[in-house]
């Protein structure tokens, strides 16, 4: 006889999941900091540290709606396997292009089987900023592959993040409220 898990078990399997994965992810892109910031990258460096404190938001979004639902926070961190920054790059595509792709519609159409509107909403929120993570990851990427030295991925320039939802831009002040979440642009942080 099939096993039917029902919809709610699915919805917080789902939900540590992403916590996890966004947990994990926090962690890579430090590493991945150090190692771009080692070679000489200090745009790349910035990126991978502003998108670290993006996923921890991310996470933090996800863990605090686990917790109000009782699901369990257990978290064993997946060892990091980090290589040049140019590989780097190559990996961090792979996973936002994931993220954006695969594994948030996925859990967003779920959330929405449940009408969990608070975990559809940090699914969301998690979706729209992994895809400028993703655009941006993709432009250090071309820019490195070019050899393109001369451009932002060898300066500290700052990139901006948003404090509610993770949006990460490269705009010094792009809006006057989060275009994903509508927190005040003053409340965004900047990241050397
Ligand atoms: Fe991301
Ligand atoms: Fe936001």
């Amino acid at each position: 006889m099939p096993v039917i898990v029902p919809e709610s078990a699915i919805l917080l399997e789902n939900l540590r999941k992403a916590y996890v994965s966004e947990l994990n992810g926090h962690a890579r892109y430090e590493e991945f900091a150090a190692k771009a910031e080692g070679e000489g990258w200090h745009g790349v460096a910035c990126l991978f540290r502003a998108a670290a404190i993006a996923e921890q938001i991310h996470a933090d979004n996800h863990g605090q709606i686990l917790r109000q639902l009782g699901g369990e926070m257990d978290f064993a961190p997946h060892p990091v396997n980090s290589g040049i920054t140019l590989e780097n790059l190559r990996t961090a595509v792979a996973g936002e292009v994931f993220e954006v792709d695969i594994l948030y519609p996925s859990f967003v159409d779920q959330a929405r089987q449940c009408r969990d509107e608070a975990v559809e909403r940090t699914y969301t929120w998690a979706l729209e900023a992994e895809k400028a993570h993703a655009r941006l990851f993709n432009e250090a990427l071309a820019r490195m592959e070019l050899e393109d030295e001369e451009s932002w991925i060898t300066l500290a320039d700052g990139f901006y993040v948003c404090p509610g939802c993770g949006y990460t831009t490269e705009q010094q002040h792009e809006a006057e409220a989060c275009r994903i979440c509508n927190c005040g642009w003053t409340r965004f942080g900047v990241v050397r």
